[in-house]
């Protein structure tokens, strides 16, 4: 069952019955400001970090779940009734209701009783402030009277101690309010130096121009009892009033509510709210108690009329020195905020701001543009996919419906693989994550497992220990060196821990993560696991006994037994991306290939020891990668291999996990996708038989299941694996994330059919039509789907903030579609579909286009390749001369 349809055309989804099984949401925002927007405008917004500047409050397991958001309500003054455009909070019976999810906005519009309203939110670029442009139209044979109400529930900065800190925080909300302009202030007056505020235009014609009626056009309003002056005075306090303080200083605007409570009446909710029932806002100012903000707007359309109003939802930062005005008052200083006001309540400074973001967005998208045989192949890579990528790059696994926003920063492993993603769409933004996350990188190679965006301080809370984190920078800098050719990336110095002095090139960081891996080494050779690989619930050095201990952060045992097949095959793709790496660094030219040795490893603060193994390192030469990533690997062929497939882990005890031998978790998913990845057992066969274990034990119509037998109870010396009921998450659930890396070892066995099959399985695009057993959004990859040990098996969780993008982005388009950047050109080595005729594709790589074009003449993978009408042996397309910016592939395959 479907619940609305893709726009392929304006690159929208379009939600077309607002009780979808989910909210389905979209991201507003590119950078700094963002936020979260549901079909039914539920969601929050925040400044950067979605737990430490949060703009507005959003509760958690509330129900409904998406409830608080951004709201308006519309009023009939002549019958009293009134209804929400986006269904939500009042949830009426709405007609010809649509949300319009794009690229960075979202546009909700319905009518009810002949009255139409559609809100368009987004985020302008390089602003830090949201954008409602509400357009109402009277549909009716005669005029309407109507009252317009926003509403928007302001959260106090640190959504943890906001939910949770009511003692204190009931009473230190804080508002001022002028010229109709709502401003949140909650904890200016002391260590703050950033406020929110929300403004709103009074009803302006449709037709273009700048808005006649904007306050702030007109200058301050004099007649406004409220302005400037401190809000502890105001008349209005408490009582309803019946006159407006607003009405003359601003036309149109009647009315405002900043208390909550006062706004929607004692123990009433949002769909309900007192002011919109009786028709007239309280003019209420809010000390303590739940500041919101909301505005009354009163219109008469004359039928066939259409009008706009806008709300502009904002973040503002002052300079310490500078924080009130006059200086010594305890009043916000406005002078840089209200030119910005004042700019977007102008509706034509709106559509300079929307077409200024779709020409951003068309030039990210740009970047790779493909057309395939497939619809669903075209619609994900060419807008939905790409687009996930980029939100995941901007959100890491912190901000969704699934993830609060408060627990997790940005992870060092998830953000590294989130580069993979991104890194041809924004390669500046790129390299500045890269730079980043290498700075809370330790000293011992090791890695924080997760950050705060806001300090760029690794989480205490969390530590490390996870044994891969480290190895994931490798491949994140490999990814940005093949696609941008910046080598100068390497010799930037990074500090550890983010302590200033302990800088080294990002180069030795690298170094450094291998060297980690090696210095941990477990009684078969294989790589200790530590607290966990990339699968955070195996946990076999936890043994937690205790409830509500957390599985990541308990350690039990000195983990110098439980070993990973999973970080041995991470190991090797790693190590032969740094052969690369280091013999390309030589060949630049740059400063000379780094060599390890007792002079240049010198401790960099005075307290660090190196390991000894550093100090004896056999890192120098690109031959010396290699050959330990030779050695890793027969260590992986002689211990890591169960007969018909890779083995998952050795544990505590030195028993196999992920063994024919075990009686539950027989055949994991993981090693088979990465062993296969970096090149273990390509050349005996071994590949293509773990690749058939996959097929015949983990493959489900819903996609790969991530283990199987799943376990059916609590495993003490297994951990957060076995706490999960079985066929959800790690717990033989369809771990999304995991499936595209089987995808890309079936095309390095040359199994195009394969490898777009799962693809196509969990693609959510064609997962649209059962919808009503998907239950996320068709347009983005969701963590996990049921796996068949699940009584829902097919049903889709943790929307958005996966590695599932970025993984899936590179598994379509670089290993099947086979357009791979590499440090030397751009490699085209499709292993597509049998039945697909071919594709056209076109690439922006380092600056030139490339336009290709792929034809089936067989049925193989074989290619021939032609280059601007020359035959070219291979399949590596060099870079053009200087000043050459397109170039013509033409690829037969058979
Ligand atoms: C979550 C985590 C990711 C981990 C995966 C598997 O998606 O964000 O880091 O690799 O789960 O456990
Ligand atoms: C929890 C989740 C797991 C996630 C991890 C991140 O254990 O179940 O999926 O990867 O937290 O730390």
């Amino acid at each position: 069952m479907r619940y609305g349809y893709f726009d392929d055309e304006r690159r929208e989804y379009v939600i077309t019955q607002p009780d979808t099984p989910l909210p389905w949401i979209n991201y507003l925002g590119s950078e700094a400001y963002f936020g979260l927007i549901s079909n039914t405008a539920g969601g929050y917004s925040f400044y950067r970090d979605a737990r430490l500047r949060r703009i507005t409050r959003y509760r958690y397991n509330n129900v409904p779940f998406d409830y608080g958001g951004r709201y308006i309500y519309v009023r009939d003054n002549a019958t009293r009734e009134f209804w929400s455009p986006s269904w939500q909070p009042t949830r009426r019976p709405l007609e010809g209701y649509s949300c319009r999810h794009g690229l960075g906005y979202t546009i909700i519009g319905s009518t009810y009783r002949g009255i139409e309203a559609q809100a368009r939110y987004f985020v302008p670029l390089g602003e830090n402030l949201e954008i409602w442009q509400l357009t109402v139209t009277n549909r009716r044979g005669e005029a309407a009277d109507l009252s317009i109400f926003s509403a928007v529930e302001f959260c106090l900065w640190d959504a943890q101690d906001d939910a949770t800190n009511l003692q204190r925080n009931l009473n230190t909300g804080e508002v001022e309010i002028e010229d109709g302009v709502l401003y949140h202030k909650t904890e200016y007056r002391e260590r703050r130096n950033h406020f929110a505020y929300f403004a709103c235009s009074s009803f302006s014609p449709l037709e273009g121009g700048p808005s006649r009626t904007s306050p702030l056009e007109r200058g301050p309003s004099t007649t406004s009892p409220l302005k400037g002056g401190p809000s502890t005075t105001s008349p209005l306090e408490g009582g309803p009033s019946t006159t407006s303080p607003l009405e003359g200083g601003q036309r149109g605007v009647t009315g405002f509510d900043t208390q909550r409570d006062v706004f929607l009446g004692p123990y009433r909710g949002w769909d309900n709210p007192a002011a919109v029932e009786r028709g007239q806002s309280f003019n209420s100012v809010a000390h303590g108690w739940a500041p919101i903000g909301s505005h009354h707007v009163k219109v008469t359309l004359q039928p066939g009329e259409t009008r706009q109003v806008i709300f502009l939802l904002g973040y503002h930062e002052n300079p310490r020195d500078h924080k009130f005005d006059p200086p010594g008052s305890q009043t916000i200083n406005k002078t840089t905020v209200k030119p910005t006001i004042a700019r977007y309540l102008d509706p034509a400074q709106i559509e300079v701001a929307f077409g200024a973001l779709r020409t951003y967005w068309d030039g990210l998208l740009g970047i790779l543009q493909v057309e395939t045989p497939d619809v669903h192949t075209d619609r994900m890579v060419n807008v939905w996919n790409a687009y996930q990528c980029v939100v995941t790059f901007n959100m890491s696994r912190s901000a969704s419906f699934f993830e609060s926003g408060i627990g997790r920063g940005l992870g060092f492993r998830d953000s590294n693989q989130d580069l993979l993603g991104f890194v041809h769409m924004a390669p500046a933004r790129a390299r500045e994550r890269i730079l980043d996350l290498a700075a809370t990188q330790l000293e011992s190679g090791g890695a924080y497992h997760q950050y705060q965006p806001l300090t760029r301080r690794g989480n205490d809370d969390v530590g490390s220990n996870f044994n891969d984190d480290p190895l994931w920078l490798v491949l994140g800098v490999a990814a940005y060196l093949k696609e941008t050719g910046d080598w100068s990336i390497l010799d930037q110095p990074v500090p550890y821990d983010n302590q200033p002095g302990s800088e080294t090139p990002l180069y030795e960081h690298l170094q450094r993560s291998l060297h980690y891996t090696l210095e941990r080494l477990g009684p078969h050779g294989l790589p200790l696991i530590g607290r966990a690989d990339w699968n955070d619930c195996l946990n076999l050095n936890c043994f937690s006994d205790e409830p509500g201990q957390s599985f990541q952060t308990t350690t039990n045992k000195d983990g110098q037994v439980a070993e990973s097949v999973f970080i041995a095959g991470l190991f090797v793709l790693a190590a032969k991306e740094m052969a690369q790496i280091a013999n390309g660094k030589s060949q630049i030219g740059k400063s000379a290939n780094q060599q390890i040795t007792n002079d240049n490893l010198q401790p960099p603060t005075s307290n660090f020891q190196p390991p000894t193994s550093i100090l004896h390192s056999p890192f120098s030469t690109p031959q010396s990668y290699l050959d330990a990533a030779r050695q890793m690997e027969a260590v992986v062929l002689e211990h890591g291999w169960d007969g018909e497939w890779f083995l998952r882990a050795y544990d505590d005890f030195g028993h196999k996990v992920g063994s024919h031998e075990c009686e539950e978790g027989k055949i994991f998913i993981e090693p088979q996708g990465f062993c296969v990845m970096a090149g273990i057992g390509l050349g005996d066969g071994r590949a293509e038989q773990a690749l058939e274990s996959v097929n015949r034990l983990l493959a489900t119509p819903h996609g790969i299941v991530l283990q199987q037998p799943a376990y059916s109870r609590y495993y003490l010396h297994l951990g957060e694996i076995s706490s999960y009921p079985p066929g959800y998450k790690e717990n033989g659930g369809i771990f999304c994330h995991s499936n595209p890396w089987v995808m890309i070892a079936e095309t390095m066995v040359g199994h195009g059919d394969r490898a777009h099959d799962y693809y196509t399985r969990i693609n959510p695009s064609a997962r649209e039509a059962i919808g009503e057993i998907h239950r996320c959004e068709p347009y983005v990859y969701a963590q996990m789907i049921a796996g068949r040990d699940a009584p829902t098996h097919g049903e889709a969780k943790n929307s958005w903030l996966t590695g599932t993008a970025a993984l899936n982005y590179v598994a379509i388009t670089q290993w099947i579609l086979g357009i791979r950047p590499t440090f030397d050109g751009l490699q085209i080595a499709p292993v597509i579909p049998a039945s697909w005729s071919g594709f056209q594709a076109t690439r922006v790589f380092r600056g030139v286009a490339y336009r290709i074009d792929v034809e089936r003449a067989g049925p193989g993978n074989a290619i021939s390749l032609t280059v601007d009408g020359r035959p070219v042996a291979g399949n590596l397309v060099s870079l053009p001369p200087p000043g050459q910016t397109e170039v013509v592939v033409k690829v037969v395959l058979c």
